[in-house]
């Protein structure tokens, strides 16, 4: 049997603690506790695990990744290791002390995330009063430390319409990047899909206000785009296929191939507390379940595109489908294409605006 390639990426997911209540988290609906997160001894081995298996990229993530004490402990091992580091957080918990040991310790990058430029909308998107103003601060912060900034805006119909505005708040910043991504519609964004689904005229509007900008910044402002499933004919490569490119690591040590594969059922996920990462990996059943193409059912078992999409997402295909083997319902190839359509009706029929905030038991009150 030969061995998968080493994963490129490592989402670390240090914690789920946040101040922030995002109603698209990517965060599962059933948050970790403070008390069954790693502790700092195991991460500092899964880092050196992760050099050791060929990683090149990590990426601190949470919840929000700066409410770990030991952040900067982590930072240094991934630096002397050479992992390029990568911090993706609110903002909300950052200050100058904490940014500088973060730079000491050898931080190469900062993806910042805002939930809207309006501060009344951004703030009732976060659930959090008072958090504009520590982001704005927190990137003047990082601005002035000299470390590369990448702007993150989830865009979705509650706030679609501002993206000139986030475009233009990105240039005045300094960021070298922005990312714009919609909703993807897993746990929380499934959750909330009626209230943030955009409809197809703002979802054109966006991929021209995208386009256009991308010329008007060309040489000083990268524009990344992720667009919805929903209007698709094809997929995305979701993860860049299953097993192939990256590992998440939850705040308990749960390995998996994806942020969103503990709503797969019965499989086991291995813990890093048992497990190196090399072996989970290479040989854990969960890694191999969906790898490459053997998996596959029709259409994608015969399909020309099966190793560009690796059929799509697997979560998706459970969530829409009731089976994670079936091709992602964004194909309009799949006999479950109609799912999406269902769905795009759906959400422009509920003229709501309420969220189920992120909150431990908040998704399962909700469905009760
Ligand atoms: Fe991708 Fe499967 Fe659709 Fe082909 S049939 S485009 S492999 S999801
Ligand atoms: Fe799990 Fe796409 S989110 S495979």
């Amino acid at each position: 049997m030969s061995m998968p390639a080493p994963p490129m990426g490592l989402l670390a997911e240090l914690t789920h603690r946040c101040p922030l209540q995002c109603p698209y988290c990517s965060n599962p609906l059933e948050l970790e506790r403070a008390a069954g997160e790693l502790d700092t001894a195991t991460w500092l081995r899964v880092l050196d695990e992760a050099a050791d298996l060929g990683v090149l990229q990590v990426h601190f993530s949470g919840g929000e990744p700066t409410a770990r004490r030991d952040l900067p402990e982590l930072v240094r091992r991934a630096a002397q290791r050479q992992l390029y580091s990568n911090l993706i957080t609110s903002g909300v918990l950052l200050d100058e002390r904490i940014l500088a040991g973060l730079v000491e310790a050898g931080l190469d990058h900062v993806q910042l995330s805002f939930q809207d430029v309006e501060t009344a909308n951004a703030e009732r998107i976060g659930g959090m009063a008072g958090a504009q103003a520590k982001k704005l601060a927190a990137a003047a912060l990082i601005q002035r430390s000299g470390l590369p900034l990448t702007l993150n805006f989830v865009i979705h119909r509650q706030n679609v319409e501002n993206l000139p505005a986030m475009i233009a708040l990105g240039a005045e910043l300094g960021a070298q990047r922005i990312e714009v991504a919609h909703v993807q519609y897993y746990g929380w964004g499934l959750v909330n899909r009626d209230a943030l689904l955009p409809s197809r005229a703002q979802l054109d509007a966006s991929t021209a206000e995208v386009e256009a900008a991308r010329l008007r910044f060309k040489g000083r402002m990268v524009i990344d785009y992720v667009v919805p499933d929903y209007y698709a004919e094809r997929p995305k490569a979701c993860m860049g296929g299953w097993g192939r490119r990256f590992i998440n690591i939850t705040p308990a040590g749960k390995a998996l191939p994806c942020h969103a594969a503990e709503t797969l059922p019965g499989l086991v996920f291995p813990s890093v507390r048992d497990e190196s990462l090399a072996a989970i990996w290479q040989r854990a059943p969960i890694f191999e379940r969906y790898r490459g193409t053997d998996w596959m059912v029709e259409p994608c078992r015969s399909c020309e595109r099966r190793e560009i999409d690796w059929g799509g997402c697997r979560c998706q295909a459970l969530a829409l489908t009731g089976d994670a083997a079936n091709a992602d319902p964004a194909c309009a190839l799949s006999p479950h294409h109609g799912a999406m359509l269902t769905a795009i009706a759906e959400a422009a029929a509920d003229t709501s605006s309420g969220f189920v905030y992120r909150r431990i038991g908040a998704a399962a009150k909700a469905e009760a």
